[in-house]
């Protein structure tokens, strides 16, 4: 039987190569984004497996709508990935709530509104895999990135919380922290991104491990390193280090 992927911020990025790996994997993909015609164009690689259903995860009745339609249209979906997001820099001086309340709308309540209208219907079915996409930027405040890794630290925390009663109702749910990953979100970047992967590499790395039954899917290696080492630190050490990431405009 076709197995059934819904993915989120699939036109673009690590979402739309995501799609591809799926597709290859065996997957019918329900690919959503805003942008109808990149969606339309992804479909043509595979029109059979990728069927678009436009979204904007922000506005929530919308998000319970598709997803009844994915389901009605593909049948229950087995895997989903939350991928949908953006990042914009911010700093100390200048520093600007509408930025953050924005990107805590996509980030963090878009993908609550998604989590909200596939958690019943896995739990009722008893099974079903939900991946959300989140970023090593969630373990260390890291200048530039306030507002960015607020979000991603909230969904670390949100998806911590949820595991445990999700695995009692059978369904499984992965937390997914990337590194830099070169996609047009981080190609605005202007600084060295140390351990850059491509969206190819990044796409078999999150298939790879959605394959196992770890919680966590973090990469590339030398990055979770990094990340985890500067999280143990005392921050008299980590402000040390973190300190040296400061440029000009975050002075
Ligand atoms: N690239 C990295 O280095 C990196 C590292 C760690 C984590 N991540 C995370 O990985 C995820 C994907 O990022 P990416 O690098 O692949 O970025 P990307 O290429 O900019 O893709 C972002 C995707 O999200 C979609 N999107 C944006 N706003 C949306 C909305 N309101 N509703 C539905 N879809 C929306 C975009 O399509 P539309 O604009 O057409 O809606 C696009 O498909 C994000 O959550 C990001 O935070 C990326």
């Amino acid at each position: 039987m076709t197995k059934i992927a819904w993915v989120t911020g699939s036109s673009s990025g690590i979402g739309r190569s995501l799609v591809y790996r799926l597709v290859r994997d065996g997957y019918t993909v329900a690919v959503s984004a805003r942008g109808t015609d990149a969606l339309a164009d992804l479909a043509t690689a595979a029109p059979q497996h990728i069927r678009p259903f436009p979204l904007d995860v922000t506005d929530k009745a919308a998000v319970q709508a598709v997803t009844e339609t994915i389901e009605a249209s593909l049948g229950p979906i087995d895997l989903c990935v939350f991928a949908a997001g953006s990042y914009t820099r911010d700093y100390a001086a200048g520093f600007d709530s509408d930025r953050t309340r924005q990107m805590f709308d996509l980030n963090v309540m878009g993908t609550a509104q998604c989590l909200e209208a596939i958690m019943p219907r896995m739990i009722a079915r008893k099974r079903g895999h939900i991946a959300v996409v989140a970023s090593v930027s969630g373990y260390v405040g890291l200048p530039g990135a306030a507002s960015y890794g607020a979000t991603k630290a909230a969904l670390n925390a949100m998806c911590e919380a949820l595991y445990p009663e999700l695995a009692a109702h059978g369904v499984k749910l992965t937390i997914v922290n990337p590194g830099f990953v070169d996609t047009p979100l981080t190609q605005k970047n202007d600084f060295p991104m140390p351990f850059l992967v491509s969206a190819e590499e990044a796409a078999d790395s999150i298939a790879d491990g959605l394959n196992t039954d770890r919680f966590e899917i973090i990469f590339p290696w030398k990055m979770a390193i990094a990340v985890r080492l500067l999280h143990a630190l005392p921050h008299k050490l980590r402000f040390a280090i973190t300190r040296r990431m400061l440029r000009p405009s975050g002075l």
